[in-house]
């Protein structure tokens, strides 16, 4: 059972529809079409959460995953974490973020939905150890890095997440691609020495990095990431044949 629906009907129920998954090309070529946004009746609020997609992505890790400590850095309106509660109902969850209205929002529909998260006004990296010693039972064995989008950034919260973290606990990397974190995130492979995948086939371009994964998890994780050499012959390709030159014979006479 898909938890979309349940999603929706939280945030709906709080006066928040849901705008996501759209495409780019559907909405003049707005980037960030795809990500999550809400209507709260008057304009669009919030700061592109995980698209639908990358949602569909996260749930289907249920069946693959069992956390019982999560940790989300980066919250804003909370639908990330909400999603992760859903997808893991058994975990629990803190989610740090400065944004203080965020975090009272996620509080208030945890607690209407029995979901179990806490929300915590704190910055990473500081933030990451008390706010996991006082609200986790243990080490943390999922996490999600979601807030500041610079190559510098990641890695400091990743390290800090790694100071709380199980040695096989999994890491998912929001807009690694879209935000140009690749530098990032294979400075924290390496560091880390843990298995990784670009998931290219992600509108933000996510990544993973987990130790230990089973041989159908990794199957599942190859569905959304490319052959690197092969993904660079296919853009190639795409550039030449499909994409419309509309100067290129004006240049070509030059
Ligand atoms: C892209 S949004 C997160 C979206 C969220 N994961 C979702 O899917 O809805 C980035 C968030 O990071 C937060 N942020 C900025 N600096 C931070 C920090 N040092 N530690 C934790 N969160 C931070 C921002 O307040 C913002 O809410």
């Amino acid at each position: 059972m898909t938890i979309l629906p349940k999603l929706h009907a939280i945030y709906n129920s709080a006066g928040l529809k849901p705008l996501t998954g759209h495409s780019t090309g559907h909405m003049f070529d707005w980037m960030d079409a795809p990500f999550t946004r809400f209507f709260d009746g008057k304009g669009i609020v919030g700061c592109a959460g995980l698209s639908l997609f990358e949602i569909m992505f996260l749930e289907h890790l249920a069946g693959y995953l069992t956390p019982k400590n999560i940790l989300v850095i980066g919250n804003a309106h909370g639908w990330s974490t909400l999603a992760a509660a859903l997808t893991f109902p058994e975990a629990k969850i803190v989610a740090i973020d400065p944004y203080e209205p965020g975090i009272a929002l996620t509080n208030r529909l945890a607690q209407e939905n029995g979901l179990k998260i806490t929300a915590v006004e704190a910055y990473s990296p500081d933030g990451i150890k008390p706010a996991c010693a006082e609200h986790l039972d243990g080490p943390v064995d999922f996490v999600l890095i979601d807030a500041v989008h610079t190559n510098e950034a990641i890695i400091t919260d990743f390290a800090a997440a790694r100071e709380v973290a199980a040695d096989d606990c999994f890491y998912l990397f929001h807009d690694v691609v879209n935000w140009k974190m690749t530098e990032g995130l294979k400075h924290n492979q390496t560091t880390s020495g843990l298995d990784g995948r670009l998931l290219t086939r992600t509108p933000s371009g996510m990544a993973v990095l987990f130790k230990g994964a089973s041989p159908d998890l990794v199957a599942y994780l190859d569905c959304f990431s490319d052959n690197p050499q092969l993904l660079q012959a296919y853009r190639d390709l795409v550039r030449q044949t499909m994409v419309k030159d509309s100067f290129g014979e004006a240049i070509a006479a030059l």
